[in-house]
């Protein structure tokens, strides 16, 4: 048996139906590559890549502008076999930083490459580059502006006025069927956001964790709570020392970061048994998911 769980974001989204549409196809398709045989690792990444190709999700295309009008991207990926990691964060022309996050934990002896020397390593490895004009599209230029005019950082796709936002970040945990767990996570990160802001989603153990003797988790809200909890890893070891489950697992976590930073993130995690668990903060999360067999309903 297998399991796969995957995310769009966290918030007040007033497009669920549509994003909802768009999870549902990838997850179809990362099932079938499970059932197909393929690994915790390579359905991850796959999942992501779709995630990011598509403009309307907070990473890689369409991803929200910094303080400069530019698209700065953060991302990570954990294998669960000997906990095995690699991330970036603040890159440019990336096409998929996930890609490029799996590069790092394959191909180099570093977890973790950030800016300009991130971006080097990529060209190295022939990864895919991208003009500025690819990531940045009219509705996150327009997003953008309103919140330089307001003179705030806004936390991600909210439309001009709402009081609560979409807190948008993608990601994806898996275990296939020879026991392996994984996790992906990749970001634009949040609307205006000063240069070298750097959010959760690329740092493990806080946006992302996996580890084959416990659970894969991937998180999505404000970087700044995730970090301060170290949320993924804080579920990860409740799993380890508490024998809780993913969904138990998931709701305390949420819990410890209410009650401590009054935070606002989501999770997904799938745990040793293939066991499924959701929770978040916010009014509302985007995820589908199929454990053991089973569509979770959304
Ligand atoms: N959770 C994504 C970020 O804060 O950058």
């Amino acid at each position: 048996m297998s399991s796969l769980i995957i995310h769009g974001g966290v918030g007040t989204i007033s497009n669920k139906k549509e994003l909802l549409e768009k999870i549902h196809v990838i997850l179809k398709e990362g099932s079938e590559m499970l059932s197909s045989g393929a690994s915790a690792v390579d359905v991850v990444e796959y999942c992501v890549i779709r995630l990011e190709d598509d403009e309307f999700f907070n990473a890689g295309k369409g991803s929200v502008l910094n303080e400069g009008g530019s698209v700065e991207l953060d991302a990570a990926i954990m294998s669960g076999d000997f906990l095995m990691a690699g991330a970036t964060a603040g890159v440019r022309g990336i096409k998929n930083p996930i890609s490029l996050a799996r590069t790092i934990m394959e191909k180099s002896e570093h977890v973790f490459l950030v800016g300009a020397g991130a971006e080097d390593f990529a060209g190295s490895h022939g990864l895919k580059k991208m003009p500025d004009s690819y990531f940045v599209t009219s509705k996150r230029v327009e997003q953008w502006e309103a919140a330089k005019s307001a003179g705030v950082t806004t936390l991600d796709h909210a439309e001009k006025g709402d009081s609560e936002k979409k807190y948008g970040t993608v990601g994806a945990v898996a275990l296939d069927d020879k026991g392996k767990l994984a996790a992906a996570t990749s970001t634009g990160g949040i609307v205006n956001k000063k240069f070298g802001r750097v959010g959760d989603s690329p740092i493990i153990g806080a946006g992302v964790y996996a580890d084959n003797n416990t659970c894969a988790v991937s998180a999505t809200g404000i970087g700044e709570h995730i970090l301060r909890t170290v949320l993924a890893k804080d579920i990860a070891d409740r799993v380890r020392f508490e024998g809780m489950t993913a969904q138990e697992a998931a709701q305390k976590g949420i819990d410890y970061l209410v009650e401590q930073v009054d935070g606002k993130a989501g999770v997904i995690v799938i745990d040793k048994n293939g066991k499924c668990g959701v929770s978040f903060s916010t009014p509302d999360m985007v995820y589908g998911g199929v454990c053991n067999g089973i569509t979770m309903e959304t």
